[in-house]
């Protein structure tokens, strides 16, 4: 890969009705060739920091490079050089696929001839071609997504932009996804920024990934080395009774051997009202913001980009720092430990949980994930603010749009 930025963004940030701020004076390049993720929960910023690139909307201050072009000074060539592929579909259901494809071209100013050849070489890339003639109230939600790709490159861009380019598809239908991504940035030769709050994908797709939480980048790297940065296992110890984890967690976080413990709130996907409203006082300035200040040198006021430091020991005091800063915690069941030997660990783990006279319900043990790495950083779940309550009101939001005959975004 070589080394030459096709993105620069220097101090970007935005702030709704002069007091939320989205996205908060985040500096990081994009280099050509690259697929590189923004991952981080809902709220983050990431549609924000998207929407400010492609020139949809206008930042409070900073600026950004794309293409070559300054998104103040050139915002025409910059939407010309771009491809954009919204988080909530934007396809015209009336149409059949080629249809909706034909329009785009037009509007890009691509020539009849250009736009027959195009739409025929893109369908194929995207296995579309036999079902390029019905509907799209026919497709598949996979389909209708990779239509909404295809049309994103139709007037070959050079950068594309996926906002959550798999939100609500079912795993197989991701991975197909995931491997039209890959094809497209190598066969097309096109610069890929992702969006998603799926550690997963992340991890499978990006050269780079970027952490972006509560409007800050708090880490980017590529997906080894930010696994790396957590050196050794994981041990998941999940108690049956909430009160049991929490006596527990001091006494864990004690063992000379033990690295880091830290609570794991929620369970799954599921995100119950106690963690929303801690949410919603973060996202109102609460402990959220705090955190950032007490990451030391693995986040920054500045909202530059940082590295995680390498070192282990570094790495548990600014969890422990974060821990501090966050307080308590309640209601979690799980405490995951890092430590070396995991295997090792667990008999006398279980002896002193037993000792404790409290209960518990599993055990599992796993390398590093970029859960992990997430929950490292944040100091929580990025799965407890990514949940069905979310994913709820974003549906009630298209549904109220649809209603209202309004586009999204
Ligand atoms: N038009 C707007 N007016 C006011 N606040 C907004 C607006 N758009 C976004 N926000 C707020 O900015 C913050 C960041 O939102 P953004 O959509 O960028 O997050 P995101 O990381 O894309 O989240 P998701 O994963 O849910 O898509 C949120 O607190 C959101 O409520
Ligand atoms: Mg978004």
């Amino acid at each position: 890969m070589n080394t030459i930025s096709i993105i620069e963004v220097k101090e970007l940030t935005k702030t709704f009705n002069g007091d939320v701020t989205a996205v908060d004076n985040i500096s990081f390049t994009v280099e050509e060739g690259e697929i590189f993720g923004f991952l981080g929960p809902n709220g983050a910023g990431k549609t924000t920091t998207l929407n400010m690139l492609a020139t949809i909307l206008r930042p409070t201050s900073g600026t950004a490079v794309v293409n070559g072009f300054d998104i103040h000074e050139n915002p025409d060539a910059v939407r010309r050089s771009i491809g954009f592929v919204f988080q909530d579909p934007t396809l015209d259901t009336e149409l059949t696929g080629r249809e909706n494809l034909d329009f785009h071209g037009r509007l890009y100013g691509l020539t009849k001839k250009e736009r027959e050849e195009r739409i025929k070489e893109i369908l194929e890339v995207v296995q579309l071609t036999d079902r390029a003639d019905n509907y799209v109230k026919t497709y598949s939600g996979g389909m209708k997504r990779r239509l909404e790709i295809a049309r994103g490159l139709l007037h070959y861009p050079k950068v594309l932009f996926l906002d959550e380019p798999t939100l609500g598809l079912d795993p197989q239908t991701r991975r197909a996804i995931w491997d039209y991504i890959a094809k497209l940035n190598q066969e097309q030769n096109v610069t890929i920024i992702l969006t998603t709050h799926y550690t997963e994908e992340a991890d499978h797709l990006c050269n780079r990934i970027q952490i972006i939480d509560f409007g800050k980048i708090v880490a980017n790297d590529t997906p080894e080395n930010l696994k790396a940065t957590l050196q050794g296992d994981v041990i998941g110890l999940t108690f049956k009774e909430a009160k049991d984890a929490q006596q527990m967690l001091s006494k864990l976080n004690a063992l000379e051997w033990v690295r880091s413990a830290i609570p794991v709130s929620g369970s799954g996907n599921q995100v119950g009202m106690s963690q929303m409203s801690v949410l919603m006082q973060r996202m109102a300035g609460g402990s959220g913001m705090g955190m950032m200040g007490g990451m030391g040198n693995v986040g920054g006021p500045s909202g530059m980009t940082a590295q995680m430091p390498k070192d282990p020991d570094k790495i548990a005091e600014a969890m422990n720092k974060l821990h501090q800063q966050a307080g308590p915690l309640r209601n979690f069941h799980q405490i995951n430990l890092l430590v070396d030997n995991a295997s090792r660990r667990i008999p006398g783990l279980v002896k002193i949980v037993d000792e404790a006279g409290v209960e518990l319900d599993s055990v599992q043990m796993h390398k590093p994930t970029l859960d992990d790495v997430f929950l490292s950083v944040t100091g929580r779940s990025i799965r407890d603010e990514s949940g069905s309550m979310m994913q709820m009101f974003r549906q009630h939001r298209m549904i109220r749009q649809a209603r209202g005959g309004r586009t999204p975004h």
